[in-house]
């Protein structure tokens, strides 16, 4: 058995400031997520300078407490994993200046990790899955299908051409009156609902290939509740979960219908690995992890879903992602810098509203 490896991982990309030790045997030795939701609440949304300030707080506290309770020292480490990107560039920032200052200090060497490939590589830390597999990646600020060959080698197969999923879900959740983030909240309303009360859309379903949409569905549920307004002053509380069983059902039709879709494709090239994960804040979503289990077990396709805790961001996952670079001495190949953009897939083609600047994610 080769040496245990031991590092200390470091997230701060959106609103979770996080921080975890985890070992190359997959054993989780600490994880730590400090989340700032009741700092945005009031304002309906994540406040970039806001969570790059709270970052800049409470890193130092989640890293003393994930060695902490992990029993290590910073000492007892191999490495130091950081997020440099995708995200608010203000939390990245705030996280790397982390990482290279505790580096700086203690002589350790610094791996700067792809927030997306802490997701797309975390079903390898929870249920040891063997390269390649279809990884769903679907969470507030992202959703694509990526062939997952090796920690640093991915392709993206599609993805949304707009809003993400789980923008989506808070998006509707504050046109509804529900508190962020929406998508648990959402979720909870839907157990109460009839999903087919109102006609939604499926939108791109019929269109060839995987790519998605879900602004127009996010817009048909703001019409809806607005003819409610007109019509009867306000809506009642049945309408409110008639409209989230109506809309979460369609999201998860349509991410369903579409991972068929990059199932087969997947398929064609990787006949002999026939696996499909799903990762992001999203896949918390039991509506939606049936979902793809039926789509996994009619194609005769092993499904993966890690536990929710690590479906949501958190830095166990950017350890591991470090780890498995660490294997494969990746050490200094990209230079360790902030990104606010970051494509996992740098040949795939650019994606509609991705910018001048090129594709975010
Ligand atoms: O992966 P994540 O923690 O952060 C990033 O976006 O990277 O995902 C957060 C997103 C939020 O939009 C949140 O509303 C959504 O995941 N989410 C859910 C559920 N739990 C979290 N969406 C639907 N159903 C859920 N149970
Ligand atoms: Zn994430």
């Amino acid at each position: 058995m080769t040496a245990i490896r031991t590092i200390l991982g470091i997230e701060s990309s959106c609103d979770d400031t996080a921080a975890a030790v985890v070992q190359n045997d997959r054993t989780i030795l600490s994880s730590v997520v400090a989340g700032q939701a009741d700092l945005h609440a009031a304002f309906g949304g994540v406040v970039p300078e806001i969570a790059a300030r709270a970052h800049a707080e409470k890193l130092d506290i989640a890293v003393a407490k994930a060695l902490a309770d992990s029993g290590k020292s910073l000492a007892d480490m191999d490495a130091i994993a950081v997020t440099a990107g995708p995200g608010l560039i203000g939390g990245v920032i705030s996280g790397v200046m982390m990482a290279r200052g505790l580096a700086a200090g203690s002589g350790k060497p610094l791996i700067g990790v792809n927030h997306l490939a802490g997701h797309a590589l975390t079903p390898r830390l929870t249920d040891d899955l063997t390269f390649p597999y279809l990884m769903l990646l679907v969470s507030g600020g992202h959703c694509q299908f990526l062939t997952v060959h090796g920690p640093d080698s991915f392709t993206r197969l599609g993805g949304t051409i707009d809003d993400a999923p789980g923008e989506a879900f808070d998006k509707v959740a504050r046109l509804l009156g529900l508190p962020q983030p929406g998508g648990p909240a959402l979720e909870q309303e839907a157990r109460k609902g009839n999903a087919n009360h109102f006609a939604l859309p499926r939108p791109l379903l019929k269109r060839p290939g995987c790519d998605m949409s879900f602004s127009g569905l996010k817009t048909a549920v703001l019409r809806e509740r607005d003819k409610l307004v007109d019509a009867q002053g306000g809506i009642t509380q049945q309408n409110r979960s008639d409209l989230c069983a109506g809309f979460q059902t369609a999201v998860s039709d349509v991410l369903a219908q579409k991972s068929r879709c990059a199932l087969a494709e997947y398929l064609k090239l990787n006949p002999e690995n026939p696996a499909l994960a799903v990762a992001g804040g999203v896949a918390a979503n039991i509506q939606i992890r049936d979902a793809l289990q039926s789509v996994s077990m009619q194609a005769r396709v092993a499904f993966t879903a890690p536990p929710l805790a690590l479906c949501t961001d958190n830095a166990a996952m950017i350890a591991w992602a470090g780890l498995e670079l660490d294997a494969i001495n990746h050490h200094g190949l990209i230079p360790l810098i902030a990104r606010p953009r970051w494509p996992l897939d740098a040949t795939s083609p650019a994606m509609l509203g991705s910018g001048k600047k090129g594709a975010k994610a």
